[in-house]
């Protein structure tokens, strides 16, 4: 999956909905931490921008030592240049991979990860992952994106006129998506891992992407076949999903899309 630095410019979902996240839980995580300077990780930080603007800046979370990781270079590069400083800093680590057996990347007292975990393939290795890097009663967020019609619809189109470019969707995003067992299978797996789960929640959203520019940016971040497609068959595919999307919200707000996350919060006993 190619995340460009296009990516990091319409972005205002992810932070719509972390920010959600710290409102509501505000009160119970001032409870949990009182105002202990805490470390803090964040798994596919992308950018690095709602880690920024709201893990550090708006959930009043009081910190002393954070890292953003994400396996994406380039994303990483962008994050360093924009937000690093002597208490934030930005590595390139694949969360899917053995976790490293070092002081800096162990002992933290919360991890954060903010719609990444629906491309993480090997989602067992990673909350495994999580638990090594936490320190015991430490905290942590996951939420990913569990369901929108984008891809429903990707894959009609795929299926269909653009049959050129068809590849397996099931490559791209984690077995958890479009799974109608995947909260017991996730509580499972967190309890055999350690955890106490807080909560782990089904959520139905909705987002108005306001423009077709912003829209298209979106979806092509997003869209597994992007790389095997000349920019002409790119434009006109992009004309098509647009215009099932006209259709499909009637005329109306033409680029409201409709999605599904599996919000998770919890405990390391
Ligand atoms: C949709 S972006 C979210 C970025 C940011 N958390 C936000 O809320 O805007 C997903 C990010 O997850 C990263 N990612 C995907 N799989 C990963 C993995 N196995 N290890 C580390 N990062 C990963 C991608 O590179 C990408 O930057």
């Amino acid at each position: 999956m190619e995340f460009t630095q296009e990516y990091s410019k319409y972005n205002s979902l992810q932070l719509r909905d972390a920010s959600t996240f710290f409102k509501r839980n505000a009160n119970f995580l001032k409870d949990q931490f009182k105002d202990k300077p805490l470390r803090i990780l964040d798994i596919g930080t992308g950018c690095g921008k709602v880690l920024h603007e709201v893990v550090l800046g708006e959930s009043g979370l009081n910190f002393v030592d954070v890292i953003g990781v994400d396996k994406c270079p380039e994303l990483i590069m962008q994050a360093r240049k924009n937000y690093s400083n002597e208490h934030v800093k930005f590595l390139i680590m694949d969360i899917e991979k053995n976790w490293p057996n070092d002081e800096a990347l162990l002992n933290f007292d919360f991890v954060f990860s903010n719609y990444a975990f629906h491309w993480v393939q090997n989602y067992k290795k990673a909350f495994e992952n999580i638990h090594s890097a936490l320190r015991s009663g430490g905290m942590f967020y996951v939420s990913f994106i569990h369901s929108t019609v984008i891809v429903n619809i990707w894959e009609a189109l795929v299926n269909s006129k653009y049959k050129k470019y068809k590849s397996n969707i099931n490559d791209y995003f984690s077995s958890l998506c479009f799974n109608e067992e995947s909260t017991s299978v996730v509580k499972e797996l967190l309890e055999k891992i350690g955890f106490k789960i807080i909560y782990i929640e089904y959520k139905k959203h909705d987002f108005d992407f306001g423009s077709r520019e912003r829209f298209d940016a979106t979806t092509n971040a997003l869209n597994p076949f992007i790389k095997a497609m000349p920019k002409d068959v790119l434009k006109e595919y992009n004309d098509d999903l647009r215009s099932i999307f006209k259709f499909l919200n009637e005329g109306g707000k033409s680029f409201y899309v409709p999605y599904t996350s599996i919000d998770i919060l919890a405990k390391k006993i």
